[in-house]
C-alpha cells in the first residue's frame, strides 16, 4: 500500500494512447493482470491483444469521439516528433473534460518543467481540465539502447552511442518502471495531483552505459562525444529541424549537468525501487545477439 491507497478499478474503461508504444504497451499490460478495463488507442485497428482496441490519430479529430466514450480515465502519450503537441491535445483534452473524464495522466520529460516548450504547455494546462491528475517527468529510457530508438540501431548497427552530452550523466529509467507509476496514478483512489520527476537508481555518463552495454552484448561499444550542431545535423536527417534543434538541446543540457540527479519517486508511487541499468541488461541481453 502507498501512500495513495491500493489501486481500485476505475468505473470505466482507462484509455490509454501510444498503446503499442514503449510505456503504453507496458502499461496496457499491467493494468489488464490487475483486471482494470482497458481501451487501447492506436492508429492500427488491434494495437493491443487482452485490451478494447479503438482507432484513434492525434492528427484525424473525428476519431476522439468514438474513444473517448465512457473513459473514465486517460493516459497520455503526445505524438511523436511534435513541438508544439498542445496544438493537438489542448483541443482533445477540452473534449475529453466535456465527455466526464476525471482523471488524465501525462507522459512529459524530465527536463521540462510545466509552462516549459513541447509538452510542459498540456502540462500546464492539465490540472485545469480534470480535477485527478499526474504528470511523469521521466528521465532517458533505458529502452533507448535496446529497442527502435537512434542509439539502439547505431550500437546495433556500428557499436557507437552518439551524443552531445559529454561527460553528463542521466538516471535512466526502465520503461516498465514509468508504467508502474502511470499505472498506480490512473488507479489509486487518492489522486497524485502532482508531477513525478521519475529516475533509476543511479546517473550514469554515456561512457558508462557504453561500457555496460559492451560487457552484457560482448563486442565493443563506444560512447562518440560530438557537439550540439553535430548532433542536431544527425538528427535533422530524419526529423524536422526545429524538433532535432531540441533534442540537441536537451544533450547539451545533461552535459552541463541537469540530469544528474535521482529521485526516490518509484519507490514513493509502487512501494518498490526502480530497476538499475546493469539489471535491465542483464534481463534483455538476448536482444544484443547478432540476427
Ligand atoms: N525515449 C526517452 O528517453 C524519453 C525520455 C523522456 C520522455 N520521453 C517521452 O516519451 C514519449 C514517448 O516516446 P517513445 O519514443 O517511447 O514513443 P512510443 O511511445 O514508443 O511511440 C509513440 C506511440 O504513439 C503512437 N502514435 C504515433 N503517431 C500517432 C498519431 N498520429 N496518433 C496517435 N498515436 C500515434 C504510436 O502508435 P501507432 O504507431 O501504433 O499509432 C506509439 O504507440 C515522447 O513524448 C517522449 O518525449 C522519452
Amino acid at each position: 500500500m502507498t501512500p495513495y491507497g491500493s489501486p481500485s478499478p476505475a468505473p470505466g474503461p482507462v484509455l490509454v494512447t501510444g498503446a503499442t508504444g514503449t510505456t503504453g504497451s507496458r502499461l496496457v499490460v499491467r493494468l489488464l493482470r490487475a483486471g482494470h478495463p482497458v481501451r487501447a488507442a492506436g492508429r492500427r485497428a488491434a494495437p493491443v491483444a487482452g485490451a478494447e482496441p479503438v482507432a484513434f490519430d492525434w492528427s484525424a479529430p473525428a476519431t476522439h469521439d468514438a474513444a473517448l466514450d465512457g473513459a473514465a480515465a486517460l493516459y497520455l502519450v503526445p505524438p511523436p516528433g511534435a513541438t508544439d503537441p498542445a496544438d493537438v491535445m489542448l483541443p482533445f483534452l477540452d473534449r475529453a473534460r466535456r465527455a466526464g473524464v476525471r482523471r488524465a495522466v501525462l507522459l512529459s520529460s524530465s527536463l521540462v518543467p510545466a509552462g516549459g516548450p513541447a509538452t510542459g504547455q498540456v502540462h500546464r494546462a492539465l490540472p485545469g481540465h480534470f480535477p485527478e491528475w499526474a504528470v511523469l517527468r521521466p528521465s532517458w529510457f533505458m529502452q533507448n539502447v535496446t529497442g527502435g530508438h537512434p542509439h539502439a540501431r547505431s550500437i546495433r548497427g556500428d557499436g557507437v552511442l552518439t551524443t552531445a552530452t559529454g561527460r553528463g550523466r542521466v538516471a535512466f529509467i526502465d520503461a516498465d518502471d514509468i508504467a508502474a507509476v502511470a499505472a498506480h496514478a490512473l488507479t489509486d483512489p487518492v489522486p497524485h495531483n502532482t508531477d513525478w520527476v521519475l529516475t533509476g537508481p543511479q546517473a550514469l555518463s554515456y561512457d558508462e552505459v557504453a561500457a555496460l552495454v559492451s560487457h552484457v552484448a560482448g563486442r565493443p561499444v563506444r560512447h562518440r562525444a560530438v557537439s550540439g550542431a553535430e548532433l542536431r545535423a544527425r538528427y535533422a536527417r530524419d526529423l524536422p529541424d526545429a524538433f532535432a534543434a531540441f533534442l540537441a538541446e536537451l544533450d547539451l543540457r545533461i552535459a552541463g549537468g541537469a540530469e544528474d540527479r535521482v529521485t526516490d519517486s518509484v519507490a514513493r508511487v509502487t512501494g518498490r525501487p526502480p530497476t538499475s541499468f546493469a539489471a535491465y541488461l542483464r534481463a534483455n541481453a538476448a536482444l544484443f545477439e547478432a540476427g
